[in-house]
């Protein structure tokens, strides 16, 4: 498979040095054997380095079963989870089909209305879902590996409630499938117990490196994605970018860099799009690097931005605010069906000189004349080339991200693969709510 993410430091001349990348080399490899060998913090949790390459083949299979009998069956599918039991799912289907997806008719959505619960705690968007729900023919994928996560767990309260009374306990039976711990938690109990149809999310994988387990791949599937693609995708990437030291790995080179630009004084890393359907990507990929770097003290702020929109609110910032930002660019080389300005007999709009081009075209040009605004305005600039937006692209930038984060972790001296810190506003709350034990 040809490589679809191009890593391109052209851009960062004037902030790192050839030199100052090579000097660096050491560290990458030794942060290299720590993970492959397994050394390192955390390292019961590095089962996603090899989930692509030995993809389970008989839940491969289930899942592509159940999507199917989902697509036949439901008009809308209800992902009902947070954080890593989300995110990756949603980053995909945004990122690969049509942004307005649940508003096109059959056949041109191709496949059920999905909706998103269980992320948030708000009853007025959680009360707009569940009466929309009223007027489809409802599937639930409810996914918590600890199976006890309260907005996941509540949300599928409410949902079940719904498909009970409008159902029946049978064929709501047959409506709720389960992604959760192979034996922990309430959700495996409730499943066992009621008889849903469950996936699971294996030991060693954390929440936000399974995307590309049945977290990722039932909804993907379910919405109609080439999951075999986004795997075969995410295996040659783990070829490429599990290779020692930053002279021929460009996922390590992008852990480098940002570790190098961290140490002389950056503190925030922005992700940047130039297109809507890449929004949730960075989603994901805040949750990815904030967990696994943010404790000690350390790392790099993750944040993203949504260009052009962003442009016209944090371009002052990013052009002339505080020094203490990396931009990390996303650009996509082929942006897909592309419209051409039509022409005007009159130029009133003063667009006439843009006539017979293309927006994508326009979006090209905004994104080169950033770039060079932004370097010239002193933000270090990475960017990574995205061939295009299809399921193999995604599925090597999950991989990329993914190791190049397990190796910046490893280099800034943290466990890149726990997350005690999110446990502290929980507490707060089961107290305030006053939760039996608390
Ligand atoms: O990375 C993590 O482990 C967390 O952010 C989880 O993904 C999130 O809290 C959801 O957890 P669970 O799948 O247990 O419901």
């Amino acid at each position: 498979m040809e490589k679809m993410v191009r890593l391109d430091t052209t851009a960062l001349s004037s902030f790192v040095s050839s030199g100052e990348l090579d000097r660096l080399d050491p560290f990458v490899r030794t942060a290299h054997d720590l993970l492959r060998q397994g050394t390192g913090a955390g390292a019961d949790f590095r089962g996603w380095l090899e989930l692509a390459r030995r993809a389970d083949r008989q839940e491969l299979e289930r899942i592509l079963a159940a999507a199917r009998r989902v697509r036949e069956k439901a008009t809308a599918f209800v992902v009902v989870g947070i954080g890593g039991s989300y995110l990756g799912a949603r980053a995909a289907i945004e990122m690969l089909l049509p942004l307005h997806r649940n508003e096109m008719a059959l056949p041109k959505r191709n496949g059920p209305r999905i909706y998103f619960l269980g992320n948030h705690l708000s009853p007025a968007v959680t009360a707009e879902i569940l009466a929309l729900l009223e007027q489809e023919e409802v599937v639930v994928n409810v996914i918590s590996k600890s199976g006890t996560t309260t907005e996941p767990a509540l949300s599928f309260r409410l949902l079940r409630e719904q498909l009970l009374r409008r159902y029946g306990r049978e064929e709501a039976r047959r409506r709720i499938l389960v992604t959760t711990d192979r034996e922990k938690g309430a959700l495996r109990k409730l499943a066992a117990e009621e008889g849903y149809e469950t996936f699971t999310i294996p030991d060693d994988v954390g929440g936000r490196y399974s995307v590309l387990t049945p977290v990722g791949l039932l909804p993907m599937a379910v919405a109609g994605i080439d999951v075999e693609a986004v795997l075969a995708g995410a295996a040659a990437a783990a070829e490429w970018w599990t290779r020692p030291g930053v002279g021929n790995n460009e996922a390590y080179q992008y852990a480098a860099l940002r570790n190098i630009l961290a140490r002389k004084g950056r503190q925030i890393e922005l992700l940047v799009n130039f297109d809507p359907h890449l929004h949730t990507f960075g989603e994901w990929w805040k949750q990815l690097f904030g967990e696994s770097e943010g404790k000690d003290g350390k790392g790099l702020y993750p944040a993203s931005a949504d260009f052009t929109t962003d442009l016209h609110s944090l371009g002052q910032y990013i052009q002339e605010g505080a020094r203490i930002l990396i931009e990390t660019v996303l650009h996509l080389e082929n942006q897909g069906p592309d419209l051409v300005i039509p022409a005007e007999a009159t130029d009133i709009d003063g667009l006439e000189y843009l006539a017979g081009r293309t927006l994508g075209h326009v979006n090209e040009m905004a994104f080169r004349g950033t770039v060079e605004a932004h370097v010239a305005g002193g933000v270090p600039v990475i960017q990574l080339h995205l061939a295009e937006r299809s399921a193999p692209v995604f599925g090597q930038l999950v991989f990329f991200f993914e190791v190049a984060c397990a190796i910046s972790g490893y280099l800034l001296g943290v466990n890149p693969f726990d997350q005690p810190g999110v446990e502290a506003y929980k507490r707060n709350m089961f107290r305030l709510l006053g939760k039996p034990g608390i």
